[in-house]
């Protein structure tokens, strides 16, 4: 199957971020985009639908186009800002043009969203329960509901079963995470 007709995420293929109603059922696939000046990689089985790329850059991430990322469309460094928003770790770049690579946020910060993940960024090593390591990452999105099929990694069940936390309160979660890093309400 091409890249360009390839079913989206949420169909249980690769091609696109996964609809917002639906878990994440991608495989784990990534997929490289570049231009001579910056690479973009993209792990489809990370992606949540956040949307906080489309919003960053709708000209290079375009989840209704074939392949969903044109990395000519802008410039490396807009490229590169736009992809340090994905708060799962899906998206990450490589420069070759001599800009600066990623570097872990300082401090290591834990942003909990209302009805939904926690998103930490930082210089983070998500372990097993035998201690082994399973993901060694600048940003992770953890599951609070515990109904993800991938734990501790949220894969969007949450929106898929309207999960609700408990008596949300202002002080204790921020108002929707934030304009950067809230879920679009489209379902
Ligand atoms: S910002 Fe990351 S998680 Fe959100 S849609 Fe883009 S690739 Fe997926
Ligand atoms: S918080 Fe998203 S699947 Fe649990």
């Amino acid at each position: 199957m091409s890249h360009e007709d390839e079913p989206s995420a949420s169909a249980g293929g690769a091609g696109a971020p996964p609809h917002p109603a639906e878990p994440n059922r991608a495989p784990p696939v990534t997929r490289e985009y570049g231009t001579e000046r910056i690479t973009v990689q993209w792990h489809a089985e990370r992606c949540i639908h956040s949307a906080n790329c489309v919003r960053a850059l709708p000209r290079v991430f375009d989840p209704r186009r074939r392949p969903w990322v044109d990395a000519q469309a802008a410039d490396a460094d807009a490229i590169a800002a736009a992809v340090l928003r994905c708060p799962t770790g899906a998206l990450h770049f490589v420069r070759h043009d001599g800009g600066a690579q990623e570097q872990p946020d300082v401090p290591t910060t834990l942003t909990p969203i209302r009805d939904g993940p926690l998103y930490v960024r930082g210089n983070v090593e998500v372990r097993a329960l035998d201690g082994h390591v399973i993901r060694d990452a600048t940003r992770v999105s953890v599951c609070r509901c515990g109904l993800a099929r991938q734990i501790p990694f949220c894969d969007n069940t949450c929106r898929k079963a309207h999960w609700h936390e408990l008596s949300p309160s202002a002080d204790r979660v921020g108002p929707t995470g934030g304009p950067e890093s809230a879920p679009p309400s489209t379902d």
